[in-house]
């Protein structure tokens, strides 16, 4: 076990157990869109990048959001896929990177669901896929989904897990967050649907449970599932999936039978309360009701907070809160287990080691510049 050179930073630095391994410590990289996968293949770039972050400390890598194969997966250019031989080779040689550098890695299976228009890359002649028919100009954008369309998303879902295993991952996450497919199905203002994936909670959470189910199937016992969710939206920072905790209660309990082992807890600033009435943060929540691991994730470390508007357009960002001390705190109490860093990773590979060394003054600080020069 790494030895903190200052022990209030040692909570970080504990291994845990991973499935069939062990994590070195409690620092997970957090999904990164990089957009860097000509046609879908990650290459020498992507190696270099995930082995310069494993090499700087993680324990734990959650990649960039990587296509399941199912036709309109993708919303964006040169994100990479999860099937196909290419890029499949292509992604094995970023897992053999990664492992000789000492970390962990999972992809996280993506589908953007309705966030994705007709018209848009890499295939434009194909609509949205979402729980709701969206029209734009007398046109149909996004397409609502059938159940014969359900069951295939389903079965690419659970494909891309078998082949994220064969190829060596250590386990998967799946995004279930920010609007994209699963989380339009759940966030009740994006599915007014009347069949047995509407309605309820417990129905809108249906699609969510069945790919967890799948994917399980597809991967059998003690291979680590991760699933990610959100209250906020591409669309909406304030929106909620559920008002408070006895729902949330309802919602984790569904994905824990399913199969989740470790909840990933998306939040914009990990510090701030979920729910009127407790200062506890949503990851605290979720390791409480549902029992399971979670990962944290949202602004660790980080003195300046850009919102993704703010981040390409150009503007001022908000005030952060640079140091470690919410973090420590709720690891140290077991509030959460691990912590993700995003934007800090970017600007500075090394945060791990250097958090573990002590050198705090040398890491470097992310603001638009350093995501510029992001290597
Ligand atoms: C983004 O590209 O801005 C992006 C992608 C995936 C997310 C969130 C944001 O989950």
């Amino acid at each position: 076990m790494s030895q903190a050179h200052d022990p209030q930073h040692q909570v970080l630095f504990n291994p845990i157990a991973f499935g069939a391994h062990t994590l070195r410590n409690r620092i997970v990289m957090s999904p990164m869109t990089r957009q860097r996968s000509p046609g879908g293949i990650p290459g020498e770039q992507s190696v270099a990048y995930y082995r310069r972050r494993a090499e700087g400390g993680v324990g734990l890598i959650v990649t960039e959001g990587t296509c399941i194969g199912h036709p309109a997966a993708h919303g964006y250019n040169h994100v990479p896929d999860l099937f196909g031989d290419q890029a499949l080779e292509g992604w094995k040689s970023v897992v053999a990177a990664v492992h000789k550098a000492g970390a962990r890695i999972v992809p996280q299976l993506w589908h953007v669901g309705p966030i994705r228009r007709l018209g848009m890359a890499p295939a434009p002649q194909v609509p949205g896929y979402g729980p709701m028919e969206i029209r734009e100009g007398g046109e149909v954008v996004v397409k609502a989904m059938t159940l014969a369309d359900i069951d295939e998303v389903v079965e690419a879902y659970a494909q891309a897990a078998r082949d994220a295993q064969a190829i060596g991952f250590d386990g998967v996450e799946i995004h279930g967050a920010h609007e994209y497919l699963i989380d339009s199905f759940i966030w009740q203002r994006s599915n007014q649907r009347d069949d047995e994936y509407g309605g309820s909670l417990a129905n809108r959470t249906r699609l969510a449970a069945r790919i967890v189910r799948a994917v399980r199937e597809a991967t059998g016992p003690g291979f680590p599932i991760l699933f990610r969710f959100s209250q906020w939206k591409i669309s909406d920072y304030d929106a909620r999936i559920v008002e408070d905790a006895e729902q949330l209660k309802v919602f984790l309990q569904i994905l824990v039978d399913a199969g989740v082992d470790i909840f990933d807890v998306s939040t914009r600033r990990c510090w701030e309360p979920a729910f009127a009435g407790s200062s506890d943060s949503l990851a605290a929540w979720t390791r409480r009701l549902s029992g399971k691991p979670v990962v944290m994730v949202g602004s660790v470390g980080l003195d300046k907070v850009y919102s993704i508007a703010q981040l390409r357009g150009n503007e001022s960002a908000d005030a952060g809160q640079g140091d470690l001390t919410p973090v420590l705190g709720q690891l140290q109490s077991g509030a959460v287990d691990l912590v993700a860093l995003g934007r800090m990773l970017l600007a500075d590979p090394q945060w791990p080691n250097k958090v573990l060394e002590n050198r705090l003054a040398e890491i470097r600080r992310f603001d638009r510049e350093a995501m510029l020069t992001e290597v």
